[in-house]
């Protein structure tokens, strides 16, 4: 038996004349790890979809499945050749139990003739002990957390003869001990002898568990390499083709204006005794696992989590703020965590989603949209945001995932909000786009606008804030002022 499992070569991909992908190779091997890392719109997620069969690769694309060299390749061979893919929200149904969801691909092979309660557990237990792992089989899936979602996904493929696991950012929603459970079930997998082809922006990750790496750029492949041979700004250099030095936040509090002021806030069964201040020209950090109330907190200062308890302060007068309308009435303009679905209208031009909120202030005297005002704001953005886009008119879906975010970032921009606030605005954008994307957030506090970062990024919150707050089970159990922590640490 060979040992490659997967040959793609001359890979190449056109949408409308635009090459996402051009010439590119790849060889994945029987139980390896294979890490796939490139910029936003670099054509990842495109590569995955013609190994997948959803998309069809240009003309003299040749791959190759277990040997065998396909003419036609589409979704029909690649099941049989037990190629699947795990999503970053991994399609499961929410109204079926453990059980359904597991032996779901099982009872599709086998036809609709006869559904057999017994088996059906049977087959989701030998999978979950494959995986080592212990879900009740009556539970229903849509109560469970997006990591044990993914533990059923990952059980689901394994039942039918699985090979090739792609996993497309498994890990953007995943906290830090769920990955950690996530690479043991990867490991288990490989050393049956299946392949993983892991695609991540999170490059420390991409280090610790593949045994390779293909670097892809522009749609171009740059190599692949044996990641022991790599470090971290090896990787980023490849990707980029520029050097990345992040520098930190200086912020200087000489006028001690407060923006907002939290007074012991509390919500049942979201967080308790909420206080702090944020200043002008500052950049406060949140940090707390997902579920520690941080995003409830972000929420009720948005106008969506009314507290039953405390009070809040904008320019030292008491509000309520009941609705988003009100927050965005008061300055405030937040970019949610879950921004494909709460930010954007994928249907519409990438142009029109940027600016959607402000169309009233692009109204001339006769009450029509002063379109040189739109395009110019829109052209600002886009390349501000280095937004990767043949034109604005474009559909938000054509772009890519990360490319996505941007807008959504953008959207809120263009509002001008004096308190924004950031729910991990860089997961999913490359080291490169991120480093762009704090130097905007740190221009923004620069011009006096106060800057609420929510991360599960140490990196980030040290590098860009002045202060960081933790949460933990819905109290703030740390707070501390970053210049002074970097000292204790360095001494
Ligand atoms: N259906 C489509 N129509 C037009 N262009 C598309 C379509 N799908 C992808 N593209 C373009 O192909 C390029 C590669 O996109 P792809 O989604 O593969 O990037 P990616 O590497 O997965 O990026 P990210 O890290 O942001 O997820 C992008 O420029 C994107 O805009
Ligand atoms: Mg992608």
């Amino acid at each position: 038996m060979k040992n490659d499992f997967l040959v793609m070569r001359n890979v190449s991909k056109s949408f409308y004349g635009v090459k996402a992908l051009k010439n590119v190779d790849l060889t994945i091997r029987r139980g390896e790890i294979h890490g796939l890392v490139g910029e936003n719109g670099s054509g990842k997620s495109t590569l995955v979809k013609i190994i997948s069969g959803i998309l069809q690769a240009d003309e003299n694309s040749v791959i190759e499945v277990d040997g065998f060299r396909y003419q036609k390749y589409n979704t029909n061979n690649t099941i049989q050749k037990g190629i699947q893919v795990i999503y970053q929200d991994p399609s499961i149904f929410p109204n079926l139990t453990v059980a359904e969801n597991i032996a779901f691909n099982k009872i599709i092979e086998k036809g609709t003739k006869f559904i057999n309660w017994k088996e059906i557990t049977r087959i989701a237990k030998k999978a979950m002990d494959r995986i080592k792992i212990e879900l009740y089989p009556d539970t229903l899936v849509g109560d469970l957390s997006l990591a044990n979602q993914m533990l059923i996904a990952i059980c689901r493929v394994i039942t039918t003869n699985s090979k090739l696991i792609i996993m497309d950012e498994p890990t953007s929603a995943l906290t830090s001990n769920e990955v950690d459970l996530l690479f043991r079930v990867i490991r288990i997998l490989i050393a049956e002898g299946l392949s993983i082809l892991f695609i991540s922006h999170k490059i420390n990750e991409v280090l610790e568990i593949t045994d390779r790496v293909t670097v892809l750029r522009d749609g171009e492949k740059v190599g692949t390499y044996e990641t022991k041979d790599l470090n971290y700004n090896e990787i980023t250099y490849l990707m980029s083709n520029k050097k990345i030095t992040e520098s930190r936040y200086i912020f200087n509090n000489e006028d001690k204006e407060v923006l907002i002021e939290v007074k012991n806030i509390s919500k049942k069964d979201n967080y308790k005794d909420i206080c702090f201040k944020l200043y002008k020209g500052e950049i406060l950090g949140i940090s707390g696992l997902l579920g520690s109330g941080r995003t409830e907190v972000a929420l009720t200062l948005f106008g969506m989590n009314i507290p039953d308890k405390g009070e809040i302060l904008i320019d030292n007068k008491p509000v309520i703020i009941k609705s988003p309308i009100e927050a965005i009435k008061l300055g405030i303009g937040y970019v949610p965590e879950d921004r494909i679905l709460q930010g954007l209208i994928m249907e519409e031009s990438i142009g029109n989603n940027m600016v959607i909120t402000i169309l009233n202030s692009l109204l001339n005297r006769l009450k029509l949209i002063n379109n040189r005002k739109k395009e110019n704001t829109i052209n600002y953005w886009t390349d501000k945001l280095k937004i990767k886009c043949t034109s604005s008119d474009d559909l938000v879906k054509t772009l890519s995932g990360g490319n996505q975010q941007r807008v959504v970032l953008a959207k809120w921009l263009v509002k001008e909000p004096k308190i924004f606030i950031l729910d991990c605005p860089t997961a999913g954008i490359d080291v490169a786009a991120k480093d762009e994307i704090h130097k905007i957030i740190r221009k923004l506090a620069n011009q006096g606008i106060g800057i609420i970062l929510i991360s599960d990024e140490e990196e980030e919150l040290l590098n860009n804030c002045n202060r960081i707050l933790t949460m933990h089970k819905g109290r703030i159990v740390k707070d501390f002022i970053v210049k002074d922590d970097i000292k204790k640490r360095i001494n």
